[in-house]
């Protein structure tokens, strides 16, 4: 027989251990079978998941190679997919969405402020020159960056010649582009950095101060969103959910010292969930627990679609009740035998 696990949490980061545990916890207290699916199970996983063994409702896929086609957790969310499962997020709309270059022109595209950017295919990066046009807008020192990146590899913040391509290019060998962006010089706002980084958590957009230096968090209050007038970060993060269609993802903006708002980072896939208690530059713990309750409750209404109504599982339970009896009843039966 299939056993169906109603969600189950694809993760190799053994950090995200708090995440787990609070998620599992949660599917314990409302009747959901959960699997944390990391390094050491998920070939296994995937193994039964094809020869139909183990079934999945939800995977929340906290990964982010959606552009290596042969990465296990890519070919375990295509397949979850395949089988008529639920992934959170899709891996063909996250490996669009975390490319840089092709998420720029449609951010472009929909008035989503962005910094002044020029992508310059993996083709042409040999002999590259900007126009002097182009090298008047982008201003120098500027930034190079791979399309296909993450934690900074392959990231000058400081180019001061299109030679950085080359080197980006060295840093990152799956990107197939790279973008020479406007370097953004943060505000300072009272202690704050003007540099923030914010979850987009199915519809709920949850704002942190992150220092782009130390790479510290902190919640912003609703008095600071007030006082600094932050409205514009919410609007920008709803577009880029819009565009993306992206339900899970963490952004940075900047508050460039031309007193505008710019998208730099635009979807990060695999949101951090290392709590703060525990890392240094973690996340708020009480960020990381709101955001386990938001994707249980989304993962939840999915499931029970398919489970039937709740009177249904009433029934079930009844049927439970007589788990001591009939436990005896086998006992008593096995010592006859
Ligand atoms: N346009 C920019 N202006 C200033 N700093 C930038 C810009 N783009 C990136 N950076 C800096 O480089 C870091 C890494 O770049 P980012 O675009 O976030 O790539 P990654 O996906 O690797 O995190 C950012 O966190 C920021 O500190
Ligand atoms: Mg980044």
């Amino acid at each position: 027989m299939t056993e169906t696990y109603d969600i189950v949490l694809a993760t190799p980061f053994p950090n995200y251990n708090f995440f787990a545990h609070k998620l599992r916890e949660l599917c314990g207290q409302n009747n959901l079978t959960f699997f944390l699916c990391n390094d050491s199970w998920v070939n296994e996983f995937l193994k039964k998941l094809e020869a139909r063994q183990i079934a999945a409702r939800v995977v929340l896929d906290l990964t982010a190679n959606q552009t290596l086609d042969d990465d296990p957790y890519v070919v375990l969310a295509r397949e979850v997919k395949r089988q008529g499962g639920y992934v959170i997020d899709d891996p063909d709309l996250t490996r669009e969405a975390a490319h840089k270059g092709i998420l720029h022109r449609r951010l472009v595209e929909n008035g989503i402020p962005v910094p002044e950017t020029v992508v310059v295919p993996r083709s042409e990066i040999e002999g590259f020159k900007l126009d002097d046009e182009t090298k008047a807008r982008i201003g120098l020192p500027y930034v190079v960056k791979p399309s296909w990146g993450d934690s900074g590899v392959g990231v000058e913040v400081n180019a001061m010649s299109e030679d950085a391509l080359l080197w980006s290019a060295s840093q990152a060998p799956n990107a197939d582009s790279f973008l020479i962006q406007q370097k953004l010089e943060p505000r300072e706002l009272g202690d704050h950095v003007g540099w923030f980084r914010l979850f987009h958590i199915c519809r709920e957009v949850i704002p942190c101060w992150w220092n782009p230096y130390n790479h510290e968090y902190q919640m912003v209050t609703p008095g600071e969103i007030k006082q600094y007038h932050l409205g514009p970060l919410r609007r920008i993060m709803r577009g880029l959910a819009r565009i993306s269609q992206m339900k899970k993802f963490t952004s940075e903006i900047c508050l460039h010292r031309d007193g505008k708002f710019y998208a730099v980072d635009y979807v990060n896939a695999d949101p951090d969930m290392n709590p703060r208690s525990f890392y240094a530059n973690g996340v708020p713990d009480e960020i990381v627990r709101h955001i386990v309750w938001l994707l249980f409750y989304e993962a939840m209404h999915i499931v029970k679609r398919g489970h039937g109504y709740f009177d249904d599982e009433l029934r079930e339970s009844e049927a439970d009740r007589n788990w001591l009896v009939r436990r005896q009843r086998e006992q008593a039966a096995m010592e006859i035998r």
